[in-house]
């Protein structure tokens, strides 16, 4: 698996909410105990966050409500950009991006036809106002799909891979379960076949067997699009299931990082051993 370049190589990651002072990051992260700099008031949401994503793998980042996992994810997916830091996109063999100076239209491009991203609320991953379909038709007119048969088909498609009745197309998001709403975000993520999916809490607040059928069809996604995955979750089990490697995250830093199956085993960090310990 790992034999070429990674897809990203994330290299000091910063984001520091506010005005910043010089010592935002000496007084923040692990051994302060806070995220919060008491010199200034800023909120580092993280810092010096560094680690490379291989083809096709899934990278998990865990930690407590408020360590930053989301801050990351949104940075990588451009919908936010770092205090400081770089993230190196390979976009293609030789052709890479550094996320963290980016122009806008290619932002978008890559948003639209690089990167997948389904998020915990699916308020903010779908457009309620359109039918299922419509949420498919939009990604995949973004990503330059012109013909409206193909993009029914393709529509359609996605629909059945993602285990939402066909007939169902043409109803709007709202009249959907929780976990509907979830593979449709999933449908919607990987409708221009992305290279890069973001999963943020996808399963949080779903019923343990719908839990289980969307991190399957997770994996299978996987195994078909051979995409690379970061999949942010509180949930050690989603973790465990899914990831090869994790970081784990405190007060907007990586306080250990490793294979998912090691950490989880004989966690290092303090901190680590007490989210394990309370998960058991
Ligand atoms: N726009 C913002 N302005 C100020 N602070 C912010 C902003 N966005 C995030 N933060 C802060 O950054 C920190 C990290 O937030 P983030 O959303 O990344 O956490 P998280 O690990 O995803 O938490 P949760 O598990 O609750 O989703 C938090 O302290 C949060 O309050
Ligand atoms: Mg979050």
């Amino acid at each position: 698996m790992m034999n070429t370049t990674p897809v990203l190589e994330v290299r000091n990651l910063t984001r520091i909410h506010g005005r910043g002072c010089d010592l935002c990051r000496t007084s923040t992260g692990d051994a302060a105990g806070t995220n919060t700099c008491p010199h200034c008031g800023s909120v580092v949401a993280i810092a010096d966050v560094s680690f490379d994503l291989w083809p096709g793998e899934i990278l998990g980042l865990m930690g407590e409500s408020g360590s930053g996992k989301s801050s990351v994810v949104r940075l990588l997916h451009l919908d936010d950009r770092p205090t400081a830091g770089t993230a190196r996109f390979q976009e293609a063999p030789g052709f890479s991006h550094d996320l963290a100076a980016i122009d806008e239209a290619v932002a978008r491009r890559l948003r639209d036809t690089r990167f997948g991203m389904v998020h915990q609320n699916p308020h903010l991953g779908l457009n309620f106002g359109v039918s299922a379909g419509g949420n498919i038709a939009e990604r995949l007119l973004c990503a330059g799909e012109r013909s409206y048969a193909a993009i029914r088909a393709l529509a359609g498609g996605l629909l059945v891979r993602t285990e939402i009745p066909r007939h169902r197309m043409d109803h709007q998001p709202g009249a959907f379960s929780g976990g509907m709403q979830q593979r449709l975000q999933i449908a919607r993520a990987i409708a221009p076949s992305p290279g890069l999916l973001f999963l943020d809490e996808v399963t949080t607040g779903l019923d343990l067997s719908v839990q289980a059928r969307i991190l399957d069809l997770i994996l299978e996604l996987q195994r078909e699009l051979g995409a690379a995955m970061i999949v942010v979750s509180h949930d050690l089990g989603v973790i465990r299931l899914l990831a090869q490697r994790t970081l784990v995250l405190r007060h907007g830093r990586v306080v250990e990082a490793g294979l998912t199956d090691q950490i989880l085993e004989d966690p290092q960090h303090p901190y680590t051993q007490q989210l394990v310990g309370a998960a058991l």
